[in-house]
C-alpha cells in the first residue's frame, strides 16, 4: 500500500547543470570534467588504490571551486520554496550551494567535497571546508582520508531516505542533470502518477514518463516555476 501524497511537499532532484551558473564544470557537457578526467582514474575504488594522490589532487580541486563558487538563482529560488512548503532537496552534487542558499533538508546521494572519511570506516567523517586531502592524513584509527564521494561502482547514500520523500512528493522538479547515473536517476521512477512533475535541463537523452521537459537554463526558468507554486 503506498502512502498519501502530501500535497504540502515539493521535492527537488538535481544535478550538476544546476550549479553550472554558479561557475562548476558538469560532468558530460562539451567542455565537461569527464572531456577532461578519465572517469576510471579518479572516480572510482581502482584509480583510488592504483593513484590516490591523483585522486586526492582531482577532489583537492574542485572542493575549493565549490567553497569559493556562490548559490545561484535557482538555488535561491529553491530554498525561497520553503517559505510554503516541505521541501526537500535531493541532489547528486557533491557541492554545498543548495545549503549556502538556504535549503534546510538537502539528501546528498553522491556524497559531499566538504567532508573528509575514513578509508577503513565509514562512519568516521571529518570537515573540511576548503581544505585538501594529502596523502600521510589519516584518521583516528590510522588510515587514510579519502574523500566522502561516491564512485563508480560504490553503494549511493540514502537512497531509502530519497525514495520515501519522493513517494510522498505532490510536486516533483528536477533540475540540471542527465539522469544518466543509476540508481541516483532511478529514483524519480518512485514519483507518483499524480504528482506534478517537471525536468529542466539544456540536454536530455530519454525523459521519463509522466515527466513535463522545460529546456533551458535553471537560472531562467526554476524561479519562474516555484513563483508560479508559492503564488498559487
Ligand atoms: N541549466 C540547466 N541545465 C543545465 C545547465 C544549466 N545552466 N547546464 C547544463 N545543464 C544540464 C545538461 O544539459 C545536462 O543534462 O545539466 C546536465 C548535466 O549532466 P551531467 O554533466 O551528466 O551531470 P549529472 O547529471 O549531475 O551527473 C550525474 O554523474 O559522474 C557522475 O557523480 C557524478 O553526480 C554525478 C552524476
Amino acid at each position: 500500500m503506498k502512502p498519501e501524497i502530501d500535497k504540502n511537499k515539493i521535492v527537488i532532484f538535481s544535478g550538476a547543470g544546476i550549479s553550472a551558473e554558479s561557475g562548476l564544470q558538469t560532468f558530460r557537457d562539451s567542455d565537461g570534467l569527464w572531456n577532461e578526467h578519465a572517469v576510471e582514474d579518479v572516480a572510482t575504488p581502482e584509480g583510488w588504490s592504483a593513484d590516490p594522490k591523483l585522486v586526492l589532487n582531482f577532489y583537492n580541486e574542485r572542493r575549493i571551486q565549490a567553497f569559493q563558487a556562490s548559490p545561484n538563482a535557482a538555488h535561491k529560488a529553491i530554498a525561497k520554496l520553503e517559505e510554503k512548503f516541505e521541501v526537500v532537496v535531493i541532489t547528486q552534487n557533491i557541492d554545498d550551494l543548495h545549503e549556502k542558499a538556504g535549503s534546510t533538508n538537502v539528501v546528498h546521494v553522491h556524497g559531499q567535497l566538504k567532508f573528509a572519511r575514513s578509508s577503513l570506516d565509514d562512519r568516521l567523517l571529518y570537515p573540511l571546508e576548503d581544505k585538501p586531502i594529502h596523502i600521510g592524513d589519516v584518521c583516528e584509527k590510522g588510515s587514510q582520508l579519502r574523500p566522502h564521494v561516491v564512485w563508480f561502482g560504490e553503494q549511493i547514500h540514502n537512497y531509502e531516505i530519497a525514495r520515501d520523500h519522493i513517494i510522498t512528493a505532490s510536486r516533483v522538479l528536477v533540475v540540471g542533470t542527465s539522469l544518466s547515473v543509476f540508481p541516483a536517476a532511478g529514483i524519480l521512477k518512485k514519483a507518483r502518477f499524480h504528482a506534478e512533475k517537471i525536468i529542466v535541463t539544456l540536454n536530455l537523452e530519454k525523459k521519463p514518463h509522466g515527466f513535463k521537459l522545460l529546456r533551458g537554463k535553471a537560472t531562467a526558468l526554476v524561479p519562474s516555476i516555484i513563483n508560479n507554486w508559492l503564488n498559487v
